[in-house]
């Protein structure tokens, strides 16, 4: 696993879109698996930036998004803010700056009619696509990754995961609590790829910013292998991990 600390967001974000931007350009077709949450977005604008001002070229690559709320998906009949589906805020952060062909960007439909039977078709998406060349990963509050919530097994595939109540108020203070979307309101329960799912891409690419996350980041790391943390099923990862900090967020690695 290759750790880097970077100064700042400002770095960790601009590093992370390179390692994007290399497998880009070194495999234009690839098959990018993307995360939501306030972390990704320097990196997605850094992407962005590198397509306007570089011509880095995304017209044959494909995305796979880690996840969706259940019960919402992309709705432009609502006033900006009210929406908050992962899809809007891939549309708004990503896929409307660069040239990314809209039949090539898949983010889970949270509006599935059956999600169950359409968490099997996601995965058959994923597979026939080739697999996921990269996965960029963030982390949750409580160690998630995706929204696989502590307990979620190592053998899991994309499906509907009830969101525990540190994931509720943690999306809560970043995204919906602006809109003006009571607690009460938000979704309760997500569309998410599976552990299992996530470790079978070719390579992973966490990011990680902010003292918040500190002490989950250092358990996932370092301490033991658990369904409790499910970030720390990247220990076990046998092919290329990197992870990407800012100071605040290694602030507590203790074998850096
Ligand atoms: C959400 C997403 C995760 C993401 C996490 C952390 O729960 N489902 O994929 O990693 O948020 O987000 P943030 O970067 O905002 O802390």
């Amino acid at each position: 696993m290759k750790i880097i600390v970077k100064d700042n967001y400002s770095e960790m974000s601009k590093l992370a879109a390179s390692v994007i931007a290399d497998l880009v350009r070194k495999k234009p077709d690839c098959v990018l698996g993307l995360a939501t949450g306030a972390t990704p977005i320097g990196t997605y604008h850094e992407l962005a930036r590198l397509h306007r001002e570089e011509g880095l070229d995304f017209s044959k690559v494909r995305t796979f998004n880690l996840d969706e709320y259940l019960g919402i998906s992309m709705d432009l009949t609502l006033p900006y803010e009210m929406d908050q589906s992962y899809a809007r805020f891939m549309h708004e952060e990503l896929f409307k700056k660069i040239n990314i062909k809209k039949k090539n960007a898949h983010v889970p439909y949270g509006l599935a009619t059956d999600p169950d039977k359409y968490c099997k078709e996601y995965e058959k998406m994923i597979a026939d696509a080739g697999g996921l060349d990269l996965q960029l990963l963030g982390i949750g509050g409580d160690g998630h990754i995706g929204f696989n919530e502590p307990g979620s097994s190592f053998d899991s595939r994309t499906r509907v995961e009830h969101l525990n109540q540190k994931s509720i108020d943690d999306n809560y203070e970043a995204f919906y609590k602006k809109a003006g979307v009571s607690k009460e309101e938000m979704p309760k329960k997500a569309i998410t790829m599976g552990v299992a799912t996530i470790m079978e891409a070719k390579s992973l690419l966490m990011i990680v910013s902010g003292i918040g996350k500190a002490d989950i980041i250092q358990k996932a790391l370092e301490g033991p292998v658990t369904t409790q943390i499910t970030a720390s099923a990247i220990q076990t990862f046998k092919r290329d991990v990197t992870v990407i900090l800012d100071k605040p967020a290694a602030s507590k690695l203790k074998k850096l």
